[in-house]
């Protein structure tokens, strides 16, 4: 059968990179970007996109009755530090969205949904060293409060109304063609620019803050395998620990110093530490290992190796490491 995708939230960090890959994978007109304005990536204006705000159910139901997208990842959300600036705002837009997307589901038979969680399902009680797929889960910021209440209700959505439903519990996400916004660890992005433009960054947390991230490469290839697995070989239905490497602000910036020796950082912790306090070191992936063979192939030296060299030309500069 022929795939015809829909991308909710696609101009996002995520989102931009996944539809450059999908539209690899299933073609350009098969893959439909949406979001609540267009970015100007190029990637955009390769195949369709249409304006979707999540929050307007009818206008989300124009657009499955146009295209009948045989999938569709539900991507738009307010990260971690955003949606506690605006906390109705991220409830409503985290929560709804889902909403909207999982019944729409079960309206338009779509075949397979995909929506991401987060490490910050996770909280001040939880273990955090190698913290395990189940064990406490006290999640004390608005957007980890959703992601744990949308994983509730994607495992219930997949028990009692049958859609195939699919999720990864998502570390920090550090990529190079796409920006992030609003998040507690992206500090690990702007970290690489500033080492290529000013030589310094001046760091949101404190240089201990030990925290779990992925290269952008393994989260697509996290999620295309997800994905594409057998339905039987899902055996989570919340949403998966997923694990890349593990690294606090000083060590990231002395993975930088290997190439750039003169590069500094100053540390200048601000409400964002609270967050990244309340989240895990580190996370034991063994179920999505097992489950649907996942690795990671970048640690924090090749992901470093390959940000600064795929960085370097938008600032006109030539690195080769
Ligand atoms: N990267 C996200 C954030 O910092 C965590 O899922 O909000």
């Amino acid at each position: 059968m022929s795939e015809n995708i829909l991308v909710i939230g696609s101009c996002g960090q995520l989102g931009t990179e996944l539809v450059e890959s999908l539209r690899k994978i299933y073609g350009d007109a098969n893959v439909i970007a949406s979001d609540i304005r267009q970015s100007d990536d190029a990637i955009f204006k390769q195949g369709p996109f249409e304006t979707l705000d999540i929050l307007d159910k009818n206008k989300l139901s124009e657009i499955l009755t146009q295209y009948k997208p045989t999938q569709v990842y539900h991507l738009a959300a307010l990260l971690s530090a955003t949606a506690e600036a605006k906390p109705k705002l991220g409830w409503t837009l985290n929560m709804d969205g889902l909403f909207n997307v999982l019944d729409a589901a079960i309206d338009f038979k779509i075949g397979k949904v995909y929506w991401p969680s987060s490490i910050a399902v996770f909280g001040p009680n939880t273990p955090v060293n190698n913290t395990p797929q189940n064990c406490v889960m006290d999640p004390n910021t608005i957007y980890g409060i959703s992601k744990q209440a949308g994983e509730r209700y994607c495992e219930y959505y997949f028990q009692k109304r049958g859609v195939d439903v699919r999720s990864i519990r998502y570390p920090g996400l550090i990529g190079y063609k796409s920006a992030p916004g609003g998040g507690t660890t992206d500090y690990a992005v702007s970290i690489y620019h500033d080492a290529l433009t000013a030589g310094k960054h001046n760091c949101f947390l404190s240089e201990n803050t030990e925290l779990p991230m992925l290269y952008m490469p393994d989260a697509l290839k996290a999620t295309l395998d997800i994905m594409h697995a057998p339905a039987d070989k899902i055996k989570i239905r919340s949403s998966y620990n997923l694990s890349g490497m593990s690294f606090a602000p000083k060590e990231i910036t002395k993975a930088i110093q290997k190439y750039i020796p003169e590069f500094t950082t100053e540390y200048n912790p601000d409400k964002r530490q609270a967050i990244a306090d309340s989240w895990p070191n580190s996370i034991d992936d063994a179920e999505a290992r097992q489950d649907w063979g996942w690795q990671p192939s970048y640690n924090l030296d090749t992901m470093t190796k390959d940000m600064l060299v795929n960085l370097a030309p938008t600032y006109g500069k030539t690195l080769s490491l």
